[in-house]
């Protein structure tokens, strides 16, 4: 993904929800500088650690990007953030106002997570259905953000460059799991607290073993997709 990137050695970017910096220390190697956002105090405090020096970080809420006065990027880049804005297109108009006209957004986002692993018991794909729109509706996270993400580029005046959907070696792939990758998943549904306090600790062990089982089969098959979206801020 990092390869499409427009990205010239005099820019500076924004890297928007940037967790611990993995990204934003990659991006550095090919910019001038890069300012990271996220609400994560402990994430950045990593991301400081680790990135080098023409890399800054900034703790803020996204939500709230306008507040910040920042001055114009020449682009931004936002990976697996989007989702946890349901409205997301208001949101990403104030993201689009901190970037140059002329310049470049890269938005990546997964869609489908849970559901789009194959073949779940119908009770496991009812049990997501319900818990994706509870956590939709209540403005929490979007499950499907990945398909939505060129319609809003585009309804905000965005020239689309290019709209991808990649497979993923640990969201969105075919056949049974290696261990490395279970163990991902399992990790994964450690941290979603969400989840579990929605289904309660019984209900959601019971869920969570199903989809573990499911990604360990032979048959299993996936209709995830992690979706990047490249697009221009018209000059
Ligand atoms: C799944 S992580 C992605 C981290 C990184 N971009 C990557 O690709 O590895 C999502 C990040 O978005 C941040 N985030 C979510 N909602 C936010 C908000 N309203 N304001 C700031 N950061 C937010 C989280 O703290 C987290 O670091």
């Amino acid at each position: 993904m990092l390869k499409q990137l427009p990205i010239e050695s005099g820019q500076t970017v924004l890297d928007l929800g940037c967790g611990p910096g993995l990204v934003s220390a990659r991006l550095a190697t090919r910019c001038a500088s890069v300012i990271g956002i996220d609400r994560e105090a402990d994430f950045l405090e990593a991301a400081r650690r680790h990135c080098p020096a023409k890399c800054g970080f900034v703790e803020a809420d996204l939500a709230e990007l306008d507040s910040l006065e920042l001055r114009p990027a020449n682009g931004m880049w936002s990976s697996f953030t989007a989702a946890y804005f349901p409205a997301f297109e208001p949101v990403l108009a104030s993201w689009a106002a901190c970037v140059k006209p002329g310049g470049w957004l890269a938005i990546v986002e997964i869609d489908d997570l849970l559901a789009g692993h194959h073949p779940l018991p119908v009770e496991i794909q009812r049990a997501f259905k319900e818990f994706t729109e509870h956590m939709r509706l209540n403005g929490l996270y979007d499950f499907r953000m990945g398909r939505r993400l060129g319609k809003m580029c585009r309804a905000l005046g965005l020239t689309v460059v290019s709209e991808t959907a990649l497979e993923d070696r640990e969201l969105a792939f075919d056949g049974e799991a290696s261990p490395e990758i279970l163990a991902a998943w399992k990790r994964r549904f450690e941290r979603m607290s969400s989840m579990r306090a929605y289904f309660g600790a019984r209900r959601f062990n019971e869920i969570s073993q199903e989809f573990l089982e499911t990604i360990s089969s032979p048959a299993h098959y996936s209709t995830a997709s992690v979706v990047m979206v490249l697009a221009m801020r018209p000059e």
